[in-house]
């Protein structure tokens, strides 16, 4: 059998034993950033979050990075209580708290804050939002390349739980990514309402086939800031990109598969449903995507 793994697998870094975390306003021992049961987050997963990466000194794609937040917080009717330039300096001032200064991964996260009543009405949480940031010491190390199985599961419709938000709750992916594992697989590739290849439950998903890249319509999965610098990408160097629907057929026949997001940038898949898909490593073009993608972030964050 092989061995458990996931795209957000880094190697182990026993500093992250001692990071200090933001919690609304304080900057505290990782083992005293505590937030109540009451917590709208814990309780109903109801907040947004954001995943940003640190590279030479710079947070990727920061502004883009507060637009979705921003944009998801006004989707749910949440008041983050702080504006963009309150939200960066509070990543800011974590960074600088522990000492970082490049390979660092921070979740951001906002909920609607603690609850008087253990209920869902929204209007229970009048104590105003809970903003944490987990900042830890982060380098990918991924040994093979990402096993994935298809799943029934779906990510939210634009009228059910919008795949655009990045919500705190997602029963619906960790349920996919579930029944991927119990299958073999390491993470879970989903459809979308149609039966059109979608997304994976944490990351974007993209197929290459006789030197095009192809990703979904982008109609039901995450807004990735990744996916889109990857087709921009693409755009910009000649290589034929294509958002558009595609089958399983299409995708157990590509040459190439990969992943995008935050974390891992761009992350080679071999198998799919126990197909091995194309020569089962990284190919050519993944490989030349990845090498435009790092020349991006040394620009970016020079
Ligand atoms: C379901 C899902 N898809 C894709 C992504 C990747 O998005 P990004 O490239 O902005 O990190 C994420 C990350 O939050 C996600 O949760």
């Amino acid at each position: 059998m092989t061995e458990k793994m996931s795209t957000h697998q880094a190697e182990e870094d026993q500093r992250n034993e001692e990071i200090l975390i933001y919690l609304n306003g304080e900057i505290l021992p990782k083992a005293e950033a505590k937030v109540s049961v009451y917590d709208s987050g814990f309780m109903l997963g109801d907040g947004v979050w954001e995943g940003l990466r640190l590279y030479n000194g710079t947070w990727a794609f920061i502004d883009e990075h507060l637009d979705r937040l921003f944009e998801a917080a006004k989707a749910i009717d949440l008041d983050i209580g702080m504006d963009r330039d309150g939200v960066k300096n509070a990543v800011l001032e974590t960074q600088k708290a522990n000492g970082m200064t490049t390979d660092a991964h921070a979740r951001l996260m906002v909920t609607r804050g603690v609850k008087t009543r253990p209920f869902q009405h929204p209007s229970l949480s009048q104590q105003g939002p809970t903003m944490t940031i987990i900042m830890e010491h982060s380098r990918p190390n991924l040994p093979r390349p990402i096993k994935l199985a298809t799943v029934p599961h779906i990510r939210g419709l634009p009228m059910t739980q919008d795949p655009k938000l990045n919500s705190h709750s997602k029963l619906n992916c960790i349920i996919a990514c579930i029944a991927a594992e119990k299958a073999g697989a390491d993470e879970a590739l989903m459809l979308d309402v149609n039966g059109f290849v979608n997304t994976t439950n944490a990351c974007n998903f993209f197929i290459v086939r006789k030197g095009e890249v192809w990703t979904s319509t982008g109609d039901y999965c995450m807004n990735g800031i990744t996916r889109q610098k990857v087709i921009d990408l693409c755009r910009e160097n000649g290589i034929p990109v294509h958002e558009r629907n595609y089958s399983l057929v299409d995708t157990y026949g590509a040459d190439e598969a990969f992943l995008t997001g935050t974390f891992g940038a761009q992350t080679p898949v071999g198998d799919i449903d126990g197909r091995q898909i194309g020569s089962g490593t990284m190919g050519p073009v993944t490989e030349r995507i990845r090498g435009l993608y790092k020349a991006l972030i040394e620009r970016e964050c020079a």
